[in-house]
C-alpha cells in the first residue's frame, strides 16, 4: 500500500491515535490526554481537555525558536501601489499591541469581535488579537451590503467592530465607514466600540463611540497570550444557507489548530521559511485558514494580496506576486483562473517572470472544469491540484496530498478523502450508491477535528440542517460520485446555494429581496452557467395582479435592490418579468428544471408539473431565444 492508503486507514481505524500523534504537532498549554469526546452526540468535541493559545502558536512561538526575523506576512497591493513585510517579531509585537487595544475596549475571553475590513494586514492583526487574549472574531466579507453585516452583528453580539475608511476594487474607492454605520442603525445590538483603519484613500467622519486605530495603538499596553480551553470557539464565520439567514458556523481553536498543522506539509508541501500564497479574501474559510492561520501556525510565510487576478494593472499579476516573493504554492479558485485565462489566452504575461519557485498550483472553492485544468496545467507545467471543501469543514474533505503521496491526478476529481473524512455517496432512500453513480455525498460521523461542532447559538438548526436527512452522516448539500478507483467527483450543489466567482451565495436570500418589492406576486432566482463567474443568479418575476409597469424599469429597480439589500457580490444583473412560474401541483417552483433548460439541458417535463404550459411559455425566456 502506498503511504497515502497507509495514512488514511490510520486515520480510520484509530482515530484517537492518529489525531493524538498529529497533535504533537502544535504547543500546548496543557496537552490533551483523549482526542475524541463523544459523549454528546451528535454533537462532537476534540482534545477536551487541552489548553492552548492558537496565536501562540501562529507567532509567539517561531519566535521563541528563534525564527523571529523571517517574513511571516507579506501585503501586496497593487491597488494602492503599495508592499509590506511583516516578519514574525514584528508582527508578534503588532498583534500583542492590538490584542492591548481590544482588552483595553472591554474585549475579553469569549467576546465576540466583528472584523469588516479589506484585504489590508490589519485583518490578520485583528484575527490573530483575538486569538491571542481568547475572544472570538466574525470576519464579514467587504463585499456583503449593510443589511448583511447588520444580521451578522446581531448573531454575534460584538462588543467591538473593527472596521477601515475603506477598500479599493479595482481603481474604485468603496467607502466601509457608511457601510458600517447604516448596518449598526439597522442592527438591534449596538457595539460597544468601532475601532477605524483611516486609509489614505479616503478619511473617514469619526463619531463619538469610533477609535481611531493608530491612536489607539500608540498608547496601548502589548496583551500576552491567554491560554483557552481546545474546545473554546477561535471564530465565528457565517455562511449561505438556503435561507436568508446566514448560518454562524463556529471554528474551536484545538481542533483547528492540529488540522491545519497536519495539512501544511502533508497537502500543501510548504514548510517553515516557504512562502504560500493564497489569492482569495479574509472574508472567506480559505482566507480564515490559508491566508492567516495555517501558513502562520506552519512558520510560512503568507502572501496578503489586495487586488484582483486582472484589470489593475494587468492579468499578470499573479505571476509578478509569485516571482518577486518566490511563492511555492499558489492557492486560489478556478474563477481566478478563468478571468486570467480570458485577458491573456495564451498566458503571454507569464513568461515575462520567473516562476522557478512555483511548485504547485491549488483550487478550490468551485468546481475545478477540465478544460481551466488544461489550461493552467499546459501554461505552467507544474501540478494543479484540485481540492473539495466548504466553510462547515474548515480544511480540505478531499485533496491530493502533494507533500506526503502525490496521486495520479484525474481531471474533474479532487481526487481522494483527506484522513479523518468518511466520505460516502448515499441515494435517495439512503442506500450507497453504486460507483460512478451520482448521489448526495455525505460525511460519516464524527468528523474529524477543524470541522464545526455547532451552529453559534443555534444547536437545533446545525441537527436540522445537516445531520437530519441521512442518521449518522453529515449533509454536504453537493451532489457527486466516487468511481472504481476511489476517486471522488463533486458535481456541484443539490440545495439552492449557488457559486458565483468562488463566492457561496444563496438564491433564497435573494428571492427574499425581490418578494419584498411592492409590485411582486412571486419570484424565482436560479443559479445559472456563467463561463468566467461559473454561475451566476439569474430572477424571474410574476407581477402582482394590476400592475402595469415597464418590464427593463422594474428590472433595474430589482437589480438595485439585490445589490443595495444583500451587496455587490450577489452579482445579480438578470431579472425577467414573466406571466407565470413552473410548479408541482403542491406548489412548489420547479428551480431545478428551469436551471437544466437555462443551461440548455434537455430537461424532461417533470411529471409532477401543475401545469407544462406555463414550463413551455418559459423556455423561450429561460435560453434567451
Ligand atoms: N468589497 C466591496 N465590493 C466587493 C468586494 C469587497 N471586498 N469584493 C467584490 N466586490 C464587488 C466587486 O467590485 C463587484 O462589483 P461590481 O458589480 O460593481 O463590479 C461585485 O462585488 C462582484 O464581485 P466578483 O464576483 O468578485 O466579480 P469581479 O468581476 O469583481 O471579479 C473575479 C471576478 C473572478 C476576478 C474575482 O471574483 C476573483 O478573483 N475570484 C477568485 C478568488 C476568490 O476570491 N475566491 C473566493 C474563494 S476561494
Ligand atoms: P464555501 O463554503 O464558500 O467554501 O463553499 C463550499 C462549496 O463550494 C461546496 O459545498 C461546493 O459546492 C463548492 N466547492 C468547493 N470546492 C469545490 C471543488 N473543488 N469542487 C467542486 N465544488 C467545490
Amino acid at each position: 500500500m502506498g503511504a497515502y492508503e497507509d495514512v488514511f486507514r490510520a486515520s480510520t481505524d484509530d482515530p484517537e491515535t492518529f489525531w493524538l500523534q498529529a497533535a504533537r504537532a502544535v504547543d500546548w498549554h496543557v496537552a490533551p490526554t483523549r482526542a475524541l469526546d463523544a459523549t454528546r452526540q451528535p454533537f462532537y468535541r476534540w482534545f477536551p481537555d487541552g489548553e492552548l493559545n492558537v496565536c501562540h502558536n501562529a507567532l509567539d512561538r517561531h519566535v521563541d525558536a528563534g525564527r523571529g526575523a523571517q517574513p511571516a506576512l507579506i501585503h501586496d497591493s497593487p491597488v494602492t501601489g503599495t508592499q509590506r513585510t511583516y516578519t514574525y517579531v514584528e508582527l508578534r509585537d503588532e498583534v500583542a499591541r492590538f490584542a492591548g487595544v481590544l482588552a483595553g475596549l472591554g474585549v475579553g475571553r469569549g467576546d465576540r469581535v466583528v472584523i469588516y475590513l479589506p484585504m489590508v494586514p490589519e485583518a490578520a492583526v485583528a484575527m490573530l488579537a483575538c486569538a491571542r487574549i481568547g475572544a472570538v472574531h466574525s470576519v464579514v466579507f467587504g463585499g456583503f451590503a449593510p443589511k448583511e453585516l447588520a444580521a451578522r452583528i446581531d448573531d454575534a453580539t460584538p462588543t467591538v467592530v473593527v472596521s477601515a475608511s475603506c477598500g479599493i476594487e479595482g481603481k474604485r474607492v468603496i467607502e466601509y465607514k457608511p457601510l458600517l454605520d447604516r448596518a449598526i442603525e439597522l442592527a438591534a445590538h449596538t457595539p460597544a466600540k468601532r475601532v477605524i483603519l483611516q486609509r489614505p484613500q479616503a478619511v473617514a467622519a469619526m463619531g463619538p463611540d469610533d477609535v481611531d486605530w493608530v491612536e489607539a495603538m500608540a498608547t496601548a499596553t502589548p496583551a500576552a497570550c491567554v491560554p483557552v480551553a481546545a474546545t473554546d470557539p477561535l471564530y465565528i464565520l457565517y455562511t449561505s444557507g438556503t435561507t436568508g439567514k446566514p448560518k454562524g458556523v463556529v471554528r474551536d481553536g484545538g481542533g483547528y489548530t492540529v488540522a491545519l498543522a497536519w495539512t501544511m506539509p502533508n497537502m500543501f508541501d510548504v514548510g517553515p521559511g516557504e512562502t504560500i500564497f493564497t489569492a482569495s479574501d479574509v472574508g472567506w474559510v480559505v482566507g480564515h485558514s490559508y491566508i492567516v492561520y495555517a501558513p502562520l501556525i506552519a512558520g510560512a510565510t503568507s502572501v496578503l494580496y489586495e487586488g484582483k487576478p486582472v484589470g489593475t494593472p494587468d492579468a499578470g499579476q499573479f505571476w509578478r506576486v509569485v516571482a518577486e516573493h518566490r511563492v511555492k504554492s499558489l492557492f486560489t479558485a478556478p474563477t481566478a483562473f478563468r478571468a486570467i485565462k480570458k485577458e491573456d489566452p495564451a498566458g503571454a504575461l507569464a513568461a515575462g517572470y520567473d516562476l522557478s519557485s512555483l511548485e504547485y498550483l491549488f483550487l478550490a472553492g468551485e468546481r475545478l472544469d477540465p478544460e481551466t485544468y488544461r489550461w493552467a496545467s499546459d501554461l505552467l507545467g507544474i501540478p494543479v491540484i484540485d481540492h473539495w471543501w466548504q466553510t462547515e469543514t474548515g480544511w480540505p474533505i478531499a485533496g491530493n496530498l502533494m507533500g506526503l503521496d502525490p496521486l495520479q491526478i484525474k481531471p474533474g476529481s479532487p481526487t481522494k478523502p483527506l484522513p479523518g473524512w468518511d466520505v460516502r455517496v448515499l441515494d435517495i432512500s439512503g442506500r450507497p450508491a453504486e460507483p460512478g453513480v451520482d448521489g448526495a455525498i455525505v460525511l460519516r460521523l464524527p468528523l474529524p477535528p477543524g470541522s464545526l461542532p455547532t451552529l453559534w447559538n443555534d444547536d437545533a438548526r446545525f441537527v436540522a440542517s445537516y445531520l437530519s436527512a441521512f442518521d449518522g452522516y453529515y449533509l454536504t448539500g453537493d451532489g457527486g460520485h466516487i468511481d472504481a478507483d476511489g476517486y471522488l467527483f463533486v458535481m456541484g450543489r443539490t440545495d439552492d446555494v449557488i457559486n458565483v466567482a468562488g463566492h457561496r451565495l444563496s438564491t433564497g436570500g435573494m428571492e427574499e429581496v425581490l418578494a419584498s418589492h411592492p409590485d411582486v406576486a412571486e419570484c424565482a432566482v436560479i443559479g445559472v452557467a456563467d463561463p468566467m463567474k461559473g454561475q451566476v443568479p439569474r430572477g424571474f418575476v410574476v407581477l402582482k395582479a394590476g400592475v402595469d409597469r415597464d418590464a427593463d424599469e422594474l428590472a433595474a429597480e430589482l437589480v438595485a435592490l439585490v445589490r443595495d439589500q444583500v451587496g455587490a457580490v450577489a452579482s445579480l444583473r438578470e431579472v425577467a418579468v414573466v406571466a407565470s412560474l413552473p410548479k408541482t401541483r403542491s406548489g412548489k417552483i420547479l428551480r431545478k428544471t428551469m436551471r437544466g433548460i437555462a443551461d440548455g439541458a434537455d430537461e424532461p417535463v417533470p411529471s409532477t408539473i401543475d401545469d407544462a404550459t406555463v414550463l413551455d411559455a418559459l423556455r423561450p425566456v429561460l435560453r434567451r431565444e
